[in-house]
């Protein structure tokens, strides 16, 4: 089941996408240099649409839509490690097109981890070149789904 997150649920949230990062197997200092953009705090819900995937009341699953004009950013698409390959990201994947379209919006982009790359691709996305990750040096693919050709 899909829902809208409270605010109070922030840190909640920061600690889910933390841990299914991980699930790539990136050491601490990766992890360490990750968390600031893996964080999830009270202004985004001003800032963004977000969504959580709840499972006998467990949240195994968020996403996370920013806008900048008409291009939509998938800035989060997590799914708890207990939860990988049951539907879940697909579900929220569906559910951020869905919103962006909804906002005007008439391209998503996904700055992608290079293990979920081939995700995006299953759902339609094509790739868009690579950018610059947090990490100095390394790069990733980004892609991105052409949202007129949805409807
Ligand atoms: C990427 C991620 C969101 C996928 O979520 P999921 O719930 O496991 O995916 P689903 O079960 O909905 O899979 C949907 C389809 O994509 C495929 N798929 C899922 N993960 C895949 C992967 N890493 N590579 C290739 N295909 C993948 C599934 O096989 C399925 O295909 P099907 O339609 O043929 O059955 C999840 O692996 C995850 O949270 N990973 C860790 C965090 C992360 O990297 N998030 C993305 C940040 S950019």
């Amino acid at each position: 089941m899909l829902r809208t997150p409270e605010p109070g649920q922030a840190a909640i949230l920061t600690a889910l996408c933390l841990r299914s990062k991980a699930v790539w197997g990136y050491d601490e200092a990766f992890m360490a240099a990750c968390r600031p953009a893996l964080t999830v705090t009270a202004d985004d819900w001003m800032q963004s649409d977000i969504q959580i995937a709840v499972q006998d009341d467990d949240i195994v699953g968020m996403a996370q839509v920013l806008y900048h004009g008409e291009i939509a950013d998938l800035d989060k698409l997590f799914v708890d490690p207990a939860a990988l390959g049951g539907g879940i990201g697909r579900r929220l994947f569906e559910w951020s097109v869905e919103t962006a379209l909804r906002k005007g919006a008439k391209v998503m982009t996904v700055d992608a981890d290079p293990g979920a790359a081939d995700f995006y691709r299953r759902l339609g996305a094509v790739d868009d070149g690579v950018v610059a990750s947090v990490i100095p040096g390394r790069f990733l693919p980004r892609l991105k789904l052409d949202l007129t050709s949805v409807r």
